[in-house]
C-alpha cells in the first residue's frame, strides 16, 4: 500500500468533520484532555506556543487553548480537517491557526515553537520516526517539550472480543505496518513501532525523557462498542510521554 493511497484514504474519511461540523463544534465547546495529560501539560502549555502535527478534527487544540495556550497551530495534510478546524477556531474565536502540511515537513520556522503536541492516531502514519522526530526538534525552542499522548503499540494486537482478551492471528507486535480496517479504511497503511523503538528514536534526536507511562484505558472507542475484554484494565491500550529537547 503506498503513502498515497493512505493520503487519499484521509483526504475522503476527513469529510466526515465537514459534514458532521456542527457534532465536532459542540465538543469543541466542552473539550478537556485527558487528566494525565492536564497534570503534565498545564506547566509547559500555559502561555505557549504549540504545535500540533496531524490535528485532525482539532478538537484538542480547542482544550490546549482552554488549558492556557497562547497560540495552537494544526498541522495536517487533509483538506477537510484544515477546512473545519479553521471555520470552528473562528467560529469560537479561539487562538488557534491551520497550515495544510505533509508530515514530517511542517513548514514552520526553526525553535519557533515551545510545546509539540501530538497522538491520538498519529504516529501510526509516521513510517520514519527519526524524520519525523528531527523536524520536531527543528521546530522547538531549546528547553521545549515534545508530548505524545497514542495509542499502545499493543493496540492493533488486540481483537475487540467481549470476554477474554485475545490476540489477533494476521498481526504481529513487531511487524512494521497492517492495513488500517476501522477508520479511515480505504487501504490506509498504519506503521508500528514498538515501545522500545519509539523510545530510542526520541533520545537518539535529542530530547530527553522525563515522563514515560502505559495506561489501561484507550483513547478512541468505536462507538458500536463497548464490553471489549481489552478494555477491562488489564492490558495497555495507550501511553504518554513527555521529552524535553536538549
Ligand atoms: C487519527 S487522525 C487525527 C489525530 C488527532 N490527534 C485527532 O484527535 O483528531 C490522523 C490525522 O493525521 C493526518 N495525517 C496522516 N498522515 C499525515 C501526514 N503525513 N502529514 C500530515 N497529516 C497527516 C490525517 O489527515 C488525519 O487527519
Amino acid at each position: 500500500m503506498s503513502a498515497e493511497q493512505t493520503r487519499q484514504a484521509w483526504a475522503r474519511a476527513s469529510r466526515k468533520y465537514l459534514e458532521e461540523y456542527a457534532e465536532t463544534l459542540a465538543q469543541a465547546r466542552e473539550a478537556r484532555l485527558e487528566p494525565v495529560e492536564e497534570q503534565l501539560l498545564a506547566g509547559p502549555v500555559a502561555g505557549a506556543v504549540v504545535a500540533h502535527p496531524m490535528s485532525g478534527h482539532g478538537v484538542d487544540d480547542a482544550a490546549l487553548a482552554r488549558l492556557g495556550a497562547a497560540e495552537v497551530i494544526g498541522l495536517d495534510y487533509s483538506p477537510a480537517a484544515v477546512t473545519s478546524a479553521r471555520r470552528r477556531a473562528e467560529e469560537l474565536g479561539l487562538p488557534c491557526r491551520y497550515l495544510t502540511a505533509e508530515l514530517p515537513d511542517s513548514g514552520l520556522d526553526t525553535a519557533s515553537v515551545d510545546v509539540v503536541y501530538t497522538g491520538k492516531g498519529a504516529l501510526i502514519w509516521v513510517p520514519d520516526l527519526a524524520a519525523f522526530l528531527a523536524e520536531m526538534r527543528r521546530i522547538l525552542r531549546p528547553g521545549g517539550v515534545l508530548f505524545v499522548y497514542e495509542a499502545h503499540p499493543l493496540v492493533p494486537l488486540w481483537t475487540w472480543e467481549p470476554g477474554q482478551v485475545r490476540v489477533r492471528e494476521d498481526r504481529s507486535y513487531f511487524a512494521r505496518s497492517h492495513v488500517n480496517d476501522t477508520f479511515p479504511a480505504g487501504g490506509a497503511t498504519e506503521h508500528q513501532h514498538t515501545l522500545a523503538e519509539l523510545v530510542t528514536a526520541v533520545l537518539a534526536a535529542g530530547f530527553t525523557l522525563e515522563h514515560l507511562a502505559e495506561h489501561p484505558e484507550p483513547f478512541w472507542k468505536p462507538e458500536h462498542l463497548d464490553a471489549v475484554a481489552a478494555w477491562d484494565g488489564r492490558v495497555p491500550n495507550s501511553f504518554s510521554l513527555l521529552a524535553r529537547r536538549s
